[in-house]
């Protein structure tokens, strides 16, 4: 099933799917293996800096064969692209959908990229995800909040035509330095006007009880991070502290499973 279609039936059951970044074998792996395990769909994401890390037609490959191996429905998402350009090689490579993020840009900008966006992954018949508001990324400050107006929202979606739209009602990408307070009415106000999915960027540290709550409210798509790149290298880091092995077909499985173990925890909390 196409995500787009997917995303429809999402809305009209009040469900989400999770999507989280990957970044090399290993993550790639502890993500599909819980998926696998506990029979849910996942969203597999990757930014341009993954990208360039290994390939482009690298971790294409690596990722279709992956989900095929695991027999798991999955989709591959290009996540926070800043270009035309990212987008249309991404496209090429083969990915299901794509994020274009001109969140940063004046909104009469950000409707423009994003419309012209649209219309190109159309011709792929390839989903399309866009943000709106101000949710702080890994190197900005979250003092600031430009929450997302409603009315925005409605008129953007409309524009534009995208499948999916990132809103920001109170989340930031990395960990939080104080408990994350969602602005939930305003979550409900922007799903009672648009019919895309709405998508919660900044997943990890959100407590449990809120990403609950944020999908009762109409959010679709949970986008977990920092989480996964923490847990990966934690537990690495642990067992070099107290190992002398070099075979690292014998250490990396720890962190692997405890991938696997993280994306279960959340995947249960999703589609509870
Ligand atoms: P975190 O890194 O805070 O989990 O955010 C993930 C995200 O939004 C990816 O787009
Ligand atoms: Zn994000």
């Amino acid at each position: 099933m196409k995500l787009q279609e997917k995303y429809q039936e999402l809305r009209k059951k009040h469900a989400a799917l999770l999507a989280t970044n990957f970044y090399n074998f290993e993550t790639l792996r502890g993500i599909l293996q819980s998926a696998s395990l506990n029979k849910n769909p996942v969203i597999l994401q990757l930014t341009e800096s993954s990208i360039d890390y290994m390939g482009l037609p690298v971790a294409v490959n690596m990722a279709k064969s992956a989900i095929q191996h695991y027999g798991v429905e999955a989709w591959l998402h290009l996540d926070h692209a800043g270009s035309y350009e990212l987008v249309e090689k991404c496209l090429d490579a083969g990915f299901d959908s794509v994020m274009i993020d001109a969140s940063e840009r004046p909104l009469k900008d950000n409707i423009a990229l994003t419309k012209k966006v649209v219309k190109l992954a159309g011709r792929y018949g390839v989903c399309v995800e866009a943000e709106l508001g101000y949710i702080a990324k890994l190197d900005q400050s979250t003092d600031y909040t430009g929450f997302t107006e409603p009315e925005d929202a409605k008129s953007f979606v409309e524009e534009t035509g995208v499948d999916a739209l990132a809103i920001a009602i109170g989340t930031a990408h990395g960990f939080y330095k104080k408990k994350p307070e969602l602005d939930i009415e305003r979550l409900s106000r922007i799903h009672a006007v648009t019919n895309a999915a709405l998508v919660l960027h900044g997943g990890s540290g959100v407590p449990h009880s809120t990403l609950t709550e944020a999908i009762r409210r109409g959010i679709c798509k949970i986008n977990i991070a920092t989480e996964i790149k923490n847990i990966f290298m934690q537990t690495l880091r642990n067992r070099l502290m107290h190992e002398s092995e070099i075979d690292l077909r014998k250490l990396f499985p720890f962190a692997i499973q405890a991938v696997t173990n993280l994306v279960s925890e959340k995947l249960k909390i999703i589609n509870s």
